[in-house]
């Protein structure tokens, strides 16, 4: 056997071997998940804001049928309500958990930074944790309040922290570079500027494999220490001494970031635990030095959590095998050859989207908070009136978006082998954010989403490359020309990330709420796509051959 089943199993696993433990647990889910949300109306309950209606699949009160059909497909749609439900989940959780002082959900602009998008978090009373000049020039257009914007990133333009401390945004410091600049600004500004220190803790404690390396087993401890983000503790030491030193710099808290390996609660306790402890360290080796703020970052798993979640180390050496053994097949002639492999394809080869739920907001919140009431007090760190931020991206926007697309043709093929492809009016290049993270989307085939999933299939995107938008998985039987896919859980990093490649004008993007429609961000024209072009003097005019 070229692979051995895992409790944790990832999508591709349970694929791979259709009647693994896994697959059985997927199955019960699965039943158990359509028991709970079949309503008394034949209403199925995907989700908060998704669910399926005479077929058809509805975002809030919208038949996302229809909004294909008046918006144009394809597009990307987002619940403004699952937005505001999140943030509210996100922010209650925490509190009952975090007693002894103010909780600031301070969302991941990077994940999402339309203005619309941005203006909704901020109505709710949210921070903001932001990368770039232009994700600032969003959060202060949002009206987020600068002392709860976070100025993330490595590195920082001299101008960009100029700015923020221009603006009374605050800055987290992650490399002993910045602080020179800081100092500078803030007496030539003659203004004090709020800084803490980013570190990078060693999780030391949890060493299963990070789902973030997709090359290779590697355990979190290693991996999360190839990360750029953060500084070692004893360089914060160096920075926060020059600090405490200087007349308008104000060192306010400590901020950390690791990112998505690992959506268990124990990788989030273990983290809270370092983090606790080279906090303890910096603060003693500043005199009993106390925070008053601290960012736990983000890195949570979405629910369904398509990011990362399929990460399988075993399937270069399934695939290396299946090579090896069709050069072998090629004395028996082409039509054993083909037989065999198509035998084996079909057996081994299909991509199910993870349907291991990651824990919820509350797991995740309770884990955080009781971690840190125990390890804070423990490092010398009291939590007392301590303000506890957190920067949720992929958790929080994630379940809030779709994207739906229409198939523009079909490509049934059963010989030599059966691959049957479906092309669609999207592409890959719509969710490259995704890609660099090894996703798998769910989907719903929107106008026929009651129907079994039986044929197995390639939803092919519109670019020149292969584009296998999702490759092998289940559609219903003959997709016909015209029907729409929803790709589900895009709100984080995917609209995004879009590029032109191919010359392609970007898909608009719509904000539902209950029944209405509202454009946030308009699609492209070939105009838009073409407007950064110049020509120089010596090309201008016809073409010369
Ligand atoms: C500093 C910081 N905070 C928060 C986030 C959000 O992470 P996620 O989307 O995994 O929650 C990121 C993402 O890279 C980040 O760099």
């Amino acid at each position: 056997m070229l692979h051995k089943p895992k409790v944790e199993q990832s999508a591709k696993n349970i694929a791979l071997f259709p009647l693994a433990p896994g697959r059985l647990a997927g199955i019960f889910i699965l039943i158990n998940r359509a028991k709970g949300v079949l309503s008394m109306t034949g209403e199925k309950k995907i989700d908060d804001c998704l669910s399926i209606r005479n077929g058809h699949l509805f975002m809030e009160e919208c038949d996302t049928v229809e909004l294909a059909r008046e918006y144009g497909s394809p597009v990307f749609l987002v619940s403004e309500d699952q937005l505001r439900r999140n943030i509210r989940r996100y922010r209650q959780s925490f509190e009952s958990g975090w007693t002894d002082g103010p909780v600031k959900v301070m969302p991941a602009a990077k994940a999402s930074w339309s203005h619309a998008i941005q203006k909704i978090i901020a109505e709710e009373g949210c921070g903001c944790d932001i990368y770039s000049p232009g994700e600032l020039a969003v959060a202060l257009d949002s009206g987020f309040d600068p002392q709860f914007i976070s100025v993330n990133g490595v590195p920082k333009d001299d101008e960009h922290i100029e700015n923020a401390i221009i603006q009374g945004a605050r800055i987290t410091l992650d490399g002993i570079e910045e602080i020179d600049v800081v100092e500078r600004v803030a007496d030539k500004l003659n203004r004090i500027a709020t800084v803490r220190l980013r570190i990078r803790p060693t999780i030391s404690g949890f060493r299963k494999f990070t789902h973030f390396n997709p090359t290779g087993p590697v355990a979190t401890d290693i991996a999360a220490m190839s990360y750029k983000g953060g500084m070692m503790y004893t360089q914060a030491i160096e920075i926060g001494k020059r600090i405490l030193k200087m007349k308008n710099v104000e060192l306010v808290g400590f901020h950390q970031h690791h990112g998505r390996h690992h959506p268990s609660t124990k990788y989030w306790v273990e983290q809270m635990k370092s983090y606790a402890e080279e906090m303890g360290h910096v603060c003693k080796a500043l005199g009993g030095y106390q925070p008053r703020e601290i960012s736990i970052g983000g890195g949570f798993a979405g629910r369904r959590d398509p990011f990362n979640a399929e990460t399988h180390y075993t399937e270069p050496y399934e695939l290396l095998a299946l090579h090896g053994l069709s050069i072998l097949l090629n004395v028996f002639g082409p039509r054993v050859r083909y037989g065999v492999i198509n035998f084996i394809l079909n057996l081994m080869m299909e991509y199910v989207p993870n349907r291991n739920l990651a824990p919820t907001i509350e797991e995740y919140a309770g884990a955080c908070t009781s971690a840190l009431k125990e390890y804070l007090p423990q490092n010398g760190i009291s939590a007392k009136g301590l303000m506890l931020q957190m920067e949720p991206g992929r958790s929080l926007h994630g379940d809030t978006a779709i994207h739906l697309t229409t198939v523009k043709n079909a490509k049934p093929m059963d010989k030599p082998l059966t691959w049957n492809k479906y092309i669609v009016d999207t592409t890959q290049f719509w969710f490259t954010g995704g890609i660099y993270e090894h996703h798998l989307h769910d989907y719903v085939i929107a106008n026929r989403a009651d129907e079994k999933k039986i044929e197995k299939a390639d939803i092919v995107g519109r670019s020149c490359y292969g584009d296998r938008l999702l490759p092998f998985v289940r559609v219903p039987k003959n997709l016909r020309v015209g029907d729409v896919l929803a790709l589900l859980d895009v709100g984080a990093y995917q609209e995004v990330s879009m590029s032109n490649f191919n010359a392609m004008p970007r898909p608009a993007t719509y904000l539902v709420k209950g029944s209405s429609v509202h454009l946030i961000r308009k699609s492209e024209t070939l105009d838009d796509v073409f407007r950064r072009d110049v020509m120089p003097r010596h090309l201008q005019g016809a073409a010369k051959p």
